[in-house]
């Protein structure tokens, strides 16, 4: 990992160690809430917002509520997915799942809380009530039921018939590249970015959520579990259409391949100083875990 992301990675890391701390009669639910919070993580999509913030010439420590929140709103998806009742994992980031560790209601409570207290970081930020006001519109709509909820449903309607190709695209571009493409926009939106901006840096992530969600595909059929830190071969036994399961390995992997073109190719002009996004785009190109 390259000293930009780890740097990015420590800073977000320390603002989220600092959540959830609080004596409460209720700390059961905090305990949770920073057993999945805190457990590890690639920490993707805030440090997106965290360099895009900074490309585009702001002050990263004060897009940090804004990354806090993506990573917020990503853990309660995660730790909703994991459930019985939906991907039945018992494994997530190298640790039991939350509600093995814990139990199902306080896996539910904790990823609920975790959403409201992302919307909480966002309208609490010290940034312009403006900007405060659009970044919580861009995210709402992102995680909800027109983003990554909806990929979900569309995900969980696909262990029970097969996908077609445009129903596959529809099921990656809603439960991945929609918290991604916000993560990059809210980075954008944070730094002070022009509209163009904020346009490049929503094709890029578009772009990159799809790639991220194919080599997760990949993942799943050909990945390592002790590296990976969750469990393989959860999608074929749930019946699930995947990239690999429609096109075959090879295929799968050389989409992944055009999408991070795409990706990549989506920066040039609009920015300055990308270097560090196109070593994270091939970075996730080839991802092990
Ligand atoms: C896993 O996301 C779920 C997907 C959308 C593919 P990540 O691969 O970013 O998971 P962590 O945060 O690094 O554990
Ligand atoms: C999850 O997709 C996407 C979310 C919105 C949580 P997956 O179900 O493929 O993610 P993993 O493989 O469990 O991390
Ligand atoms: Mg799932
Ligand atoms: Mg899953
Ligand atoms: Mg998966």
């Amino acid at each position: 990992m390259e000293q930009w992301y780890r740097t990015h990675v420590d800073q977000i890391e320390q603002y989220l160690s600092a959540c959830f701390t609080e004596d409460r009669p209720w700390q059961a639910l905090y305990t949770a809430m920073r057993y999945s919070l805190l457990g590890g993580g690639k920490r993707i999509r805030p440090v997106l917002t965290m360099e895009f913030s900074r490309i585009v010439g702001g002050n990263p420590e004060k897009a940090l509520p804004f990354a806090a929140a993506i990573e917020m709103i990503h853990t309660y998806s995660l730790t909703h997915d994991d459930l019985p009742s939906m991907d039945n994992d018992d494994l997530r980031r190298g640790r039991p799942t939350c509600h093995i560790r814990f139990d199902e209601a306080t896996a539910i409570l904790a990823g609920d809380a975790l959403q409201a207290a992302a919307f909480r970081e966002v309208l609490s930020a010290d940034l312009p009530e403006d900007v405060r006001c659009r970044a919580g519109l861009i995210l709402a709509r992102a995680a909800g039921e027109d983003g990554m909820v909806a990929g979900q449903v569309l995900d969980l309607a696909g262990e029970t018939k097969p996908l077609t190709a445009e129903e596959l695209e529809q099921v990656h571009k809603h439960k991945t590249a929609a918290l991604i493409q916000a993560a990059a926009t809210l980075g954008v939106i944070a730094g002070g970015g022009t509209e163009a901006q904020i346009g490049a840096a929503s094709r890029f992530a578009k772009a990159l959520g799809i790639a991220f969600q194919i080599r997760d595909d990949i993942l799943d059929f050909e990945g390592d579990v002790a590296q990976l830190g969750k469990p393989i071969g959860s999608d074929v036994e749930s019946g699930k259409t995947t990239f690999v399961t429609l096109y075959g390995l090879d295929r799968a992997k050389e989409m992944l391949q055009e999408q991070t073109e795409a990706a990549k190719a989506a920066l040039i002009g609009a920015f300055d100083d990308i270097d560090g996004l196109l070593w994270l785009s091939d970075w996730l190109l080839e991802r092990k875990y």
